[in-house]
């Protein structure tokens, strides 16, 4: 059976009328994206082929790039509804207790029967780089009949989040859906893959990291010169503004009036991964909340910095408490 799994009839946000459920308020946020459940290794370094080491530690940690997107948004404050799949297994009861907790309206999660829920090993060494094999599981089920079943809420929504870990058909459609209808498309290429123009000239925010960059523009982001390149390439190429995420040497932002670059957060590494997420769920609640696209931009940094001092995915989310208690500090 492949049923909808509605979110907890907790009243998790409230309009002023009292008893206004999650699911029936207009989303500020919408999300359409994978689950996985992140299988973490710590280890001193990467093994090589054929070699067996002894690891640090391993725990079971949810993550996936949507909905890391996703909780980020809503730890930052955001109204975030999610439109995805899960397995019928234990990693979904587990992957979907977490976004609960935070307040994401998980009633367009589909669950997918004899299905297993997406899953990441993900090894992180010492210095906090990670390696990652994904095993899409119910991710590769989420369908363009799906994204029909939310199109009211997508339309209605102030901006629409896609990421490249479920079958671009669906991601297509819903960018398609959303541009229809003036909604604003941040889109995450994550895992990096082609994409055409006709796709990209629907996108209102692309965020890139210098992999992803360099696979659509096809320039090697080296330097700054490079990364104005790659900036301007992806322009061209139709999209309204490009944020390019280079961890620790900041991030640029390109778009119709020039490009402008902003110095990045130094922290202790513990592990890099969700960084990119946690700085498109904050970017998106920035401009959802008004803020200007560089305003925005230089927030989200403080959120993805704090990201990488923690281990995991979601687990290593901050709140948005937290992250204007670290801007405090920074700036003390
Ligand atoms: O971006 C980090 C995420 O990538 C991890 O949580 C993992 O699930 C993979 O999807």
């Amino acid at each position: 059976m492949n049923a909808p799994i509605n979110s907890s009839r907790r009243l998790l946000h409230q309009d002023g009328a009292v008893g206004v459920k999650v699911e029936n308020m207009k989303p500020g946020i919408t999300v359409v994206g994978s689950v996985n459940m992140d299988l973490v290794f710590r280890t001193p370094r990467m093994p090589v082929l054929g070699e067996t080491i002894s690891g640090r530690e391993f725990r079971e940690i949810p993550g996936g790039k949507g909905a890391n997107q996703a909780v980020a948004a809503a730890r930052q404050g955001g109204a975030v509804f999610f439109v995805g799949c899960v397995g019928d297994d234990g990693f979904a009861t587990r992957s979907l207790a977490s976004l609960q907790q935070d307040g994401i309206d998980t009633s367009a999660i589909r669950q997918v029967a004899n299905c297993a829920t997406g899953v990441a090993g993900i090894f992180v060494e010492d210095q906090g780089g990670n390696s990652i094999v994904l095993a899409a599981g119910a991710n590769a089920e989420l369908s363009i009949a799906d994204i029909d079943a939310a199109s009211s809420r997508i339309a209605h929504s102030k901006l629409l989040i896609c990421q490249l870990e479920t079958p671009l058909a669906t991601v297509r459609h819903a960018i398609a859906l959303a541009a229809s209808q003036q909604v604003a498309v941040m889109l995450n290429p994550a895992p990096a893959q082609d994409l055409d123009d006709a796709l990209l000239a629907q996108v209102t925010y692309l965020i890139v990291n210098e992999t992803e960059s360099a696979q659509l523009s096809g320039i090697a982001v080296t330097d700054q010169a490079s990364a104005e390149q790659a900036a301007q390439k992806l322009l061209q190429r139709g999209v309204k503004a490009v944020l390019l995420t280079m961890g620790e040497h900041g991030v640029l932002v390109a778009d119709s009036s020039g490009c402008r670059a902003f110095k990045g957060i130094s922290v202790e590494v513990v592990d890099t991964t969700a960084a990119g997420d946690t700085f498109v769920g904050a970017l998106a609640v920035g401009l959802a909340n008004g803020l200007s696209l560089d305003q925005a931009a230089m927030d989200a940094q403080y959120a993805a910095a704090l990201t990488v001092t923690q281990l995991g995915a979601q687990s290593s989310i901050p709140s948005l408490a937290q992250v204007q208690a670290f801007k405090q500090k920074l700036a003390a």
